[in-house]
């Protein structure tokens, strides 16, 4: 049984240049591992908490010396010298060491640091792959099958609050749709962003400076010539819009939600509104996933929705679903979404993000694995979605070293495995 021996801290910079969590765990077998998490800037007010030092002469309040103080001080003294069976039984002592409902006490970005150093340590100390020994953690059995590589829907144009909020809709992404191949879909989608490149410094006259997920920023005039854009790019790569490449947006509708409207392109939009400028969107763009396309508090509307567009579009919840199981059971009773976006962080733990995984499994819906957009140089997440057989995968765009860790593992994944790509969304 792992034993874990030491458990280390360390405050490091994500890829906005803020502070994040790093840990490190030693098991008493000698087996050690380091894990980075990752942070969120469009988090949904239903996400686990991440601690902030709030000490505002140094990174603004954003440094995690006391996330960091959690794990070499009470973490590490709780667990050092304890056995545990499974990746469950560690993460049960740690909800139950912090003991409030969302990880405040000790914060979610320690605790998940904790989690995802132990699965890796163990994944060193069983000489397994970390794919396959998260797809063991999924399956609660060892040699669990591997299924199949996500397919990546990849950041093309970027808004909302990853671009200094000029164009509401926050991402806009490309999917290789006839795509074989990781290294097929990669190629396919680095065509269309330097055409996009291109046509962006033509059509605006500025150099193609990047949002935090390294999207193409531009000032469009609104989200139809986002999207009119993104189809213009795929035609001058050379692909059949649709056909070839299609696209997923995140609307991230939380953000322009107010007082029972979305305020959207200088308009003042009612719920029925909203979900009609979205299938208006379906009927011109090829269109494959919608990922909150209504906001994280305005349940009553999202069985509308679904009604409206799905079996169409993936109807993908974010900041709605919030990798929280009990969320995830109330959208499942309530129609209110098919596809669940699974970012670890939401939650805190390994254990509980693969309890979401299962019932959104259960349920027949999709399930995209996404970073966050303050990454890190860590690849642990291209290993999870391999592992728990995302059918895609959301990382952001093709441009940027914290997001292209995660393609080139996935690269070294599809060598080592010669695993499929799933085969999503289904040729027209
Ligand atoms: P975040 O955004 O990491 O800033 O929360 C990602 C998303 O909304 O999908
Ligand atoms: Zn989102």
């Amino acid at each position: 049984m792992p034993t874990i021996h030491q458990l280390r801290g360390l405050e490091i910079l994500d890829s906005r240049g803020r502070p994040t969590v790093q840990a490190t765990c030693t098991l008493a077998s000698g087996a050690r591992a380091t894990v980075s998490v990752p942070s969120g800037a469009s988090t949904g007010a239903a996400e686990a908490l991440e601690l902030r030092d709030r000490d505002p002469a140094r990174y603004r309040g954003l440094g995690c010396r006391r996330a960091v103080g959690h794990i070499n001080g009470p973490i590490h003294d709780a667990l050092a010298g304890r056995a545990f069976a499974d990746q469950a039984a560690l993460d049960q002592a740690l909800i139950a060491l912090d003991g409030t409902p969302n990880k405040a006490r000790l914060g979610a970005n320690a605790v998940l640091a904790v989690s995802l150093a132990f699965a890796r340590a163990v994944a060193a100390e069983r000489n397994v792959p970390l794919y396959q020994h998260f797809a063991d953690i999924l399956a609660g059995t060892p040699n669990a099958a591997l299924r199949s590589l996500p397919r990546p829907t990849i950041n093309l144009f970027s808004g909302g609050k990853h671009a200094g909020g000029q164009v509401p809709i926050q991402d806009v992404l490309v999917v290789a749709a006839s795509a074989q191949s990781m290294d097929e879909a990669l190629a396919m989608t680095a065509a269309v962003f330097m055409a996009a490149a291109d046509l962006i410094r033509d059509r605006y006259a500025m150099r193609t400076l990047t949002a935090d997920e390294g999207g193409l920023a531009p000032p469009f005039a609104g989200a139809q010539a986002m999207l009119d854009d993104a189809v213009a790019a795929i035609r001058a790569a050379g692909y059949l819009p649709g056909h070839e490449v299609a696209l997923a947006i995140d609307v991230a509708a939380s953000h322009f939600y107010h007082d029972g409207r979305y305020h959207l392109d200088g308009d003042a939009l009612t719920p029925a509104q909203m979900i009609e400028r979205i299938r208006g969107w379906l009927d011109t763009y090829p269109i494959v996933s919608v990922e909150d396309g209504l906001a994280e508090d305005d349940w009553a509307h999202w069985p509308a929705l679904r009604a409206a567009i799905g079996g169409r579009a993936l109807v993908l919840g974010d900041d709605l679903l919030c990798t929280n199981p009990a969320r995830i059971r109330r959208a499942i009773h309530e129609h209110a979404a098919d596809a669940l976006l699974l970012k670890v962080n939401q939650i805190g733990t390994l254990s509980e993000a693969a309890e979401a995984c299962r019932l959104a499994r259960a349920a027949g819906w999709r399930v995209t694995v996404s970073a966050r957009s303050g990454e890190t140089e860590d690849d642990w997440l291209a290993d999870l979605a391999v592992g728990w057989a995302g059918d895609q995968i959301k990382v952001g765009s093709v441009t940027q070293s914290e997001r292209l860790a995660k393609y080139n593992r996935l690269l070294a994944i599809e060598a080592e495995t010669g695993l499929p790509l799933v085969a999503w969304p289904a040729p027209e």
